[in-house]
């Protein structure tokens, strides 16, 4: 027996108001975390050509880019480094004067109340471009931990407010979070990407951070697409290491994971909205193919009601000026 005509789910559709007052999933711009990308030299904006409207960024730029992001309601940035030079060691990750450390302090006295959150990984400064010491084809678990420990200590000392280490080794986060508490910064917490697949949705990121591997590809760390238990245990080991909050990446085609790892644990989950994500709407948008502006919204709408508690974006500026409109 159908309930119709008792029921009529139009009903709470009918108006603006009502639907307002019925909607399950809130969005806003205080979800969002925009990330930048750091280079040295000063006025420096160099549009990425696969990201349309983003740019690879000066200290002093980025700064303002942060200043701009607080205007607009968002809580922080995310920062990745593109350094002048690059070697087998990544050592640019761990320069206490490399771009990400200079913009780490220039953006924290410029806004002191934007959060600053670092990407730990050691990809976007090795020459052979891949997230760890390499010895011929191998990416070496062990000796790489102390270095991306060195990087999470040289951000933190330069004032980062959370530390997300992206490399996907294994032990990653109980090593950052020893060196971490005996350099006596105990209280910076880490944003695990704790489920990171090797994803073809990076593809534009590795143009902007020139960080392409030389050989080879990511599939020996980073996580089979078609895996879900495997995510969950990520999420469990990385938790047991100390993790603080942990996240999913990519999103849009992660949503059914984002949606587990929320069922699973009460830690905060963060979702990373890539590029690739990012340049697919932008494309579409550029053809007349889809309405950029209701994707956008709809997107990280999605995203959330999957159960991210906030997202990574490149989207983040425009999002939340469509949410404050
Ligand atoms: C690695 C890192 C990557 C991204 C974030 N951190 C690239 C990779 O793993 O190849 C991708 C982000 C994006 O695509 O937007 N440091």
């Amino acid at each position: 027996m159908s309930p119709f005509p008792a029921e009529r789910p139009r009903r709470l559709r009918r108006t603006a108001a009502i639907r307002a007052l019925v909607r399950e999933t809130s969005l806003a711009p205080g979800d969002l975390i925009a990330p930048l990308f750091v280079r040295s030299g000063r006025g420096v904006r160099q549009e990425i050509a696969s990201m349309p409207g983003q740019f690879n960024l000066s200290v002093d730029e980025a700064a303002a880019e942060a200043e701009e992001a607080q205007a607009l309601g968002i809580p922080g940035v995310i920062l990745f480094g593109i350094p002048d030079a690059k070697d087998a060691q990544g050592s640019g990750a761990y320069d206490d004067d490399g771009v990400v450390q200079r913009a780490t302090r220039e953006i924290k006295k410029r806004t002191p109340g934007m959060l600053v959150l670092t990407d730990v990984c050691l990809c976007e400064y090795t020459d052979h471009g891949h997230c760890g010491v390499v010895d011929g084809e191998a990416i070496l678990n062990d000796p790489t931990l102390a270095l991306l420990a060195r990087a999470a200590v040289s951000q933190a000392k330069a004032g980062a407010d959370i530390v997300a280490p992206s490399d996907m080794m294994d032990g990653r986060v109980r090593a950052i979070r020893k060196a971490l508490d005996g350099a006596g910064f105990d209280d910076t917490p880490i944003l695990s990407y704790a489920v990171k697949y090797a994803s073809a949705f990076y593809g534009p990121f590795r143009e902007a951070a020139q960080s392409a591997p030389q050989f080879g590809d990511r599939r020996s760390h980073q996580m089979d697409p078609a895996n879900v238990r495997e995510a969950l245990r990520e999420v469990r080991l990385d938790l047991e290491e100390g993790a603080d909050l942990v996240m999913v990446k990519p999103a849009l085609p992660c949503l059914d994971v984002i949606r587990r790892v929320r069922e699973r644990v009460s830690a905060p989950i963060g979702a990373y909205h890539v590029s690739g994500e990012y340049a697919m709407i932008e494309a579409a948008a550029r053809n007349g193919w889809i309405d950029r502006d209701r994707v956008i919204l709809e997107s990280l709408t999605a995203i959330r009601r999957a159960g991210a508690d906030f997202i990574l974006t490149y989207h983040a500026k425009e999002a939340a000026r469509l949410l404050l409109r």
